[in-house]
C-alpha cells in the first residue's frame, strides 16, 4: 500500500473511532441522567489518563529533545511561525503528526524529523503534547481589534467546530492562546491554499474574509481567555 493510502486509512480509522468514541460520551452523558453518582466515577477514569504524561516511547523520547528546540519543552513555541503544541486537541496532533511525516503536509523545517518513526511513537508525542498545560504569554489585548476579530469570528462560525471559547475539539485544533503570528500565517495558507493534505472545511470556512480580517481574528484569538 502506498504512503498516500496507508496515511488516508489510517485517518480514516482514527476519524471513525472518534465519532465511535463521541457517540459513548453522549450515551454516558444520558445515563448521567439516571445515574448521577456513578458517572463522575466513570468520567474520572479516562479523564485522568488523559491529563497525565506517561512515559515517550524510546524512539519518540529521542526526537522530542529535537522537537523542544522550536515548540519548546513545555509546548510553548519561543519563535515566530512556529504553533504551541500545548493543549492541543490530542487526536489534532496526531492527524498533523502523521500528514507531515507522510509527505502530505509539507513543513520544510520539520523535513526528516519524523522519519522512522512508528505511528505508536506519533501517538505518543500526540498524547505528550496535548497534557501539557497552555499557558501562553499573550499579547496585550487591544479592545478595538478584538472586537472586531470577534465580531468576524461570529459571522464566520468559527466557534462552529472550533468551540465558542475555541479551545478545539478531537480533530479541530485549539487556537485560543496560539501565538498570534502563527494564526495569521496559518489563516493566509489556508485561503491561499497554500496547505497540502489539510481539512477544506477550513479553506471553505475563510471564504470572503480579507487580510484585515484574518488580522484581526487572530489577534482575538491569541488574546482571548482560554478555559482550561
Ligand atoms: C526547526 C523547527 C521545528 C522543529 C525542530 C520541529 N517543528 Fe514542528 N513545526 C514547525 C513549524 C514552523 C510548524 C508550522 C508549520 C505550518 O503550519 O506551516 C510546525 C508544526 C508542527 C505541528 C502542527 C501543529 C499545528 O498547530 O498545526 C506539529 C504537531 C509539530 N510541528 C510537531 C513537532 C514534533 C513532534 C517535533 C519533533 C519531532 C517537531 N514538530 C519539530 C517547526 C518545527
Ligand atoms: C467546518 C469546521 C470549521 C470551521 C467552521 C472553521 N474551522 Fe478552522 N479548522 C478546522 C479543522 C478541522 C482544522 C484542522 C485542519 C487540519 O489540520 O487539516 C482547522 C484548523 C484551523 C487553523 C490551524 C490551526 C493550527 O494550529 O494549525 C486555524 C488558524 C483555524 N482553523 C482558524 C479558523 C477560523 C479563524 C475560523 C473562522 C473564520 C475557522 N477556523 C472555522 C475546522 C473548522
Amino acid at each position: 500500500m502506498s504512503a498516500v493510502a496507508r496515511a488516508r486509512r489510517w485517518l480514516a480509522a482514527r476519524v471513525a473511532a472518534s465519532v465511535a468514541a463521541q457517540r459513548a460520551r453522549a450515551a454516558l452523558a444520558g445515563a448521567a441522567l439516571v445515574l448521577p453518582l456513578v458517572l463522575p466515577l466513570l468520567m474520572g477514569a479516562p479523564a485522568q489518563a488523559q491529563a497525565q504524561p506517561q512515559a515517550l516511547p524510546a524512539a519518540a523520547a529521542a526526537r522530542v529533545a529535537a522537537c523542544a528546540a522550536c515548540h519548546g519543552a513545555d509546548g510553548h513555541a519561543p519563535l515566530p511561525g512556529v504553533p504551541h503544541l500545548a493543549g492541543q486537541p490530542r487526536l489534532f496532533l496526531e492527524n498533523r503528526l502523521v500528514m507531515i511525516r507522510e509527505g502530505l503536509s509539507v513543513v520544510p523545517s520539520m523535513k526528516g524529523l519524523l522519519d522512522g518513526l512508528a505511528d505508536e511513537d506519533l501517538i505518543a508525542l500526540a498524547r505528550h503534547y496535548a497534557a501539557l498545560p497552555l499557558r501562553p504569554e499573550r499579547p496585550a489585548r487591544d479592545a478595538a481589534r478584538a472586537a472586531r476579530g470577534l465580531a468576524v469570528s461570529q459571522r464566520a462560525a468559527c466557534g462552529g467546530c472550533h468551540l465558542a471559547d475555541y479551545r478545539g475539539q478531537e480533530q479541530v485544533p485549539r487556537l485560543s492562546g496560539q501565538r498570534e503570528d502563527y494564526l495569521v500565517q496559518s489563516l493566509r495558507d489556508f485561503a491561499a491554499g497554500r496547505t497540502g493534505g489539510r481539512d477544506t472545511a477550513m479553506t471553505n470556512a475563510l471564504i470572503g474574509l480579507s487580510d484585515a480580517d484574518f488580522l484581526d481574528l487572530a489577534h482575538h484569538l491569541a488574546t482571548v481567555a482560554a478555559s482550561r
